[in-house]
């Protein structure tokens, strides 16, 4: 009896209040989606190549795990029970089949979903659905649903994000929730308690700082990405992250812009989705993807999204407070022509100014760890002299 009561305890008030699953995303969750780069062109050989590169090439062992298949997945119709049907000609053994193999890779698999009537694709969408669809991708062995927000005239979006999130919550399965509004219900204000990350920008676009204009909505580069929201950083953090968008890393930008994009999105405290074609990335794009050393820095347990401290010239000067103390410094040339760079540490005193943490390198000595040469040298006490190329950065984990 006594059993039952605390049992009941347990879950009343989540039943009452409603709920989204804890410690899914203690940090920011990082993975691979099918959008940027194959967009409708999708199939179940693609993921299972996909789920093999992961393994292959280093990127299960980086820290990557969700595999995450993005709209036009679908049957253009329900079925007459109203159920989703995985299209049979893009994945002839269905879903739970393909969750299975993603899973005996020890990985986990994601799937895309719709608030609206129809997707942004116009496949159906799960408005008044989603209970059936949120069913259904437990039973698939979904660990992941990306949640968008096309054809939704009239709904509340912290209504509809409530309604999915305690459908999948009934369901018993653990499964993280990206909410995907774009940001124009300022999800950051409402949703830490009903997903695990939430888009604040339009889709990105795989240029540094271009906007690409369709007419009807825009696509952004990644420096409109970084700049789009202000003062929402606070916002963000364990088990409720701003998410900048899958990442356009390896898909057409220049070696130094993708080590800086990259660097952002860690620096940034934003979920490392990877968008390109990992089945065949160069050597380069391989490496900055799975730069140990800058995941960790993503990965800090703090969860703690950077700030901009300062603009020296044209170079952008990035913090990322970590944990026992130690700091993330990120310095981005904006300018396309290498610049040169110095920096007298001791002349710095940095504020976060939104969490309590403070930093005076007159009185503090840190050592310095480049990032991306992955080398220890230097350290606060000394004047940095160095040089930064076109839309490249220079990243430094300081510790004691
Ligand atoms: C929206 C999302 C994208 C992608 C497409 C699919 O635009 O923001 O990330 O999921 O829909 O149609």
């Amino acid at each position: 009896m006594k059993k039952i009561l605390i049992i009941l305890l347990f879950f009343i008030p989540g039943l009452i209040f409603g709920q989204k699953f804890p410690n899914l995303a203690p940090t920011p969750p990082m993975g691979w989606n099918s959008w940027n780069t194959f967009n409708t062109n999708i199939n179940e050989k693609l993921i299972k190549d996909v789920a093999d590169a992961f393994v292959k090439d280093g990127y299960k062992d980086a820290g990557y795990n969700y595999i995450i298949i993005d709209d036009c997945w679908s049957m253009k119709q329900r079925d007459e029970g109203g159920n989703l049907i995985a299209d049979p000609a893009k994945f002839p053994g269905g879903m739970k089949t393909l969750a299975d193999y993603i899973h005996s890779k020890g990985l986990k698999f994601g799937i895309y979903g719709c608030a609206g009537t129809r997707t942004c694709g116009d496949y159906p969408g799960s408005k008044g659905f989603e209970m059936k669809d949120a069913k259904l991708f437990a039973s698939w062995g979904v660990d992941y649903l990306k949640y968008d927000w096309c054809n939704t005239p009239g709904l509340n979006a912290e209504k509809a994000y409530t309604t999915m999130r305690d459908a999948l919550y009934a369901t018993g399965r653990p499964i993280v929730f990206g909410i995907c509004d774009w940001g124009d219900n300022q999800p950051w204000l409402w949703a830490k308690n009903i997903g695990q990350l939430w888009r604040i920008s339009g889709d990105i676009a795989p240029c540094f700082d271009c906007v690409v204009d369709h007419g009807t909505y825009k696509d952004w580069g990644v420096m409109k990405v970084v700049y789009m929201r202000k003062d929402i950083r606070k916002y963000s953090g364990p088990e409720g992250f701003n998410d900048f968008d899958m990442m356009e890393v390896g898909t057409g930008m220049t070696e130094s812009e993708n080590r800086s994009h990259f660097t952002l999105w860690s620096m940034l405290a934003s979920a490392l989705i990877m968008g390109n074609d990992i089945r065949n990335a160069d050597p380069a794009t391989v490496s900055i993807l799975t730069n140990k050393n800058m995941i960790s820095i993503n990965q800090d347990p703090l969860g703690i999204q950077a700030f901009k401290y300062k603009d020296i010239d044209s170079t952008e000067v990035w913090v990322k407070p970590l944990k026992n103390k130690e700091w993330a410094v990120c310095f981005l040339n904006r300018k396309k022509e290498p610049v040169p760079f110095e920096f007298n540490w001791s002349e710095h005193k940095i504020n976060d100014p939104d969490f309590d943490f403070t930093v005076d390198f007159s009185r503090e000595k840190y050592n310095l760890f480049n990032v991306w040469t992955r080398k220890q040298g230097g350290t606060t006490g000394e004047t940095m002299k160095s040089q930064i190329a076109g839309h490249d950065v220079l990243v430094f984990r300081l510790s004691h």
